[in-house]
């Protein structure tokens, strides 16, 4: 029986790929999308998800925008990355022009209205700045009471990070919306530990490349990030960080242990850093499950499978 999931999102490449595994899996029924500022502004992650799902011919599945800017600071996009508006210009001009809307409940409510409706059947898994499950944990504390398993993509455990040399973009966006989250909702935590060392090669993306549309959409995605994982980790291939956590959810990809973590939120060179308190040293009881494993064959064989079923 496939399980119900809820996916927040700032997309973004690899928030496109995790879209479209949840949707091509026959073990995920994506009860919504909720968007969150992040990569690129909250009208722009809010498009690009509406876009997408159009794009599939998915537009059943509803949309619910939500927090535009982070809880305390002010936004820094990562469009240098993800291409103008939150995709690269290429994968822009395979897509539509949008043409539906998200529907009038704002992103926080649908979250608990979902889990209420689903209960522990639901799985939450916030791929984005983690401002909207933030948010929903102070409206609703019993959130992660209500809900079976609610991931966060972000945190550099025992790595460096992608957006300073301590911080991964997610909870660098918005500190304090990750520490209430790490603090109050017993998440599973994937941080770049894992999904920066797994990747799709690049011989696999080149292959789905030559497929007609969507799955050549799809691999112009991946593509978008092969020179950068050649320049920085020396491998041949494309990553997706967000799409680790389908992976897991889909494929049972990743290890977790239990731990105690914090989120720096003080403001200075390490803001947003994940405090990892490996060897117990705090003496506290763990607050979140953390990868620190990951399978790279299952990863890419559920990227692969997913996104071929479209072609399907
Ligand atoms: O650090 C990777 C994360 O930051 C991913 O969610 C990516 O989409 C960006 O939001
Ligand atoms: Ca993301």
């Amino acid at each position: 029986m496939s399980q119900k999931l809820l996916l927040d999102v700032d997309p973004g490449n690899d928030d496109a790929i995790a879209l479209f595994i949840a949707l091509g899996s026959d073990e995920v029924d994506l009860v919504g999308v909720t968007t969150v500022m992040g990569n690129t502004t909250i009208e722009n992650t809010t498009e690009n998800a509406l876009t997408l799902l159009q794009y599939v011919d998915r537009t059943d599945v509803p949309v619910a925008r939500g927090a535009s800017r982070p809880l305390a600071d002010e936004l820094e996009t990562a469009e240098h990355v993800h291409g103008p508006g939150g995709l690269p210009e290429e994968v822009r001009a395979d897509l539509p022009e949008c043409s539906t809307t998200p529907i009038d409940t704002h992103a926080v409510d649908f979250i608990i209205e979902q889990a209420r409706e689903h209960g522990d059947d639901l799985t939450i898994a916030a791929v984005g700045p983690q401002t909207n499950l933030a948010l929903a944990l102070a409206k609703e504390p019993a959130l992660p009471e209500m809900v079976g398993d609610i991931y966060q993509m972000g945190g550099a455990l025992k790595t460096t990070g992608n957006v300073t040399p301590q911080a991964s973009f997610n909870f660098y966006a918005d500190a304090p919306a990750a520490a209430r989250v790490v603090q109050d909702g017993r998440p599973k935590v994937v941080g770049l530990d894992v999904t920066e060392h797994v990747y799709v090669d690049t011989e696999d993306i080149r292959a789905l490349a030559e497929e007609p549309a969507p799955l050549s959409t799809m691999a112009s995605i991946l593509e978008f990030s092969i020179e950068e994982v050649r320049s920085k980790f020396g491998h041949d291939g494309g990553l997706a960080s967000d799409a680790v956590v389908l992976a897991d959810i889909v494929n049972d990809a990743l290890e977790f242990e239990e731990a105690y973590v914090e989120i720096d939120t003080t403001g200075g060179p390490s803001n947003g850093a994940t405090i990892y308190d490996e060897h117990g040293v705090y003496e506290q009881s763990p607050n979140c499950e953390v990868a620190l494993g990951v399978d790279g064959e299952r990863y890419a064989q559920t990227v692969l499978e997913s996104l071929r079923s479209f072609g399907e």
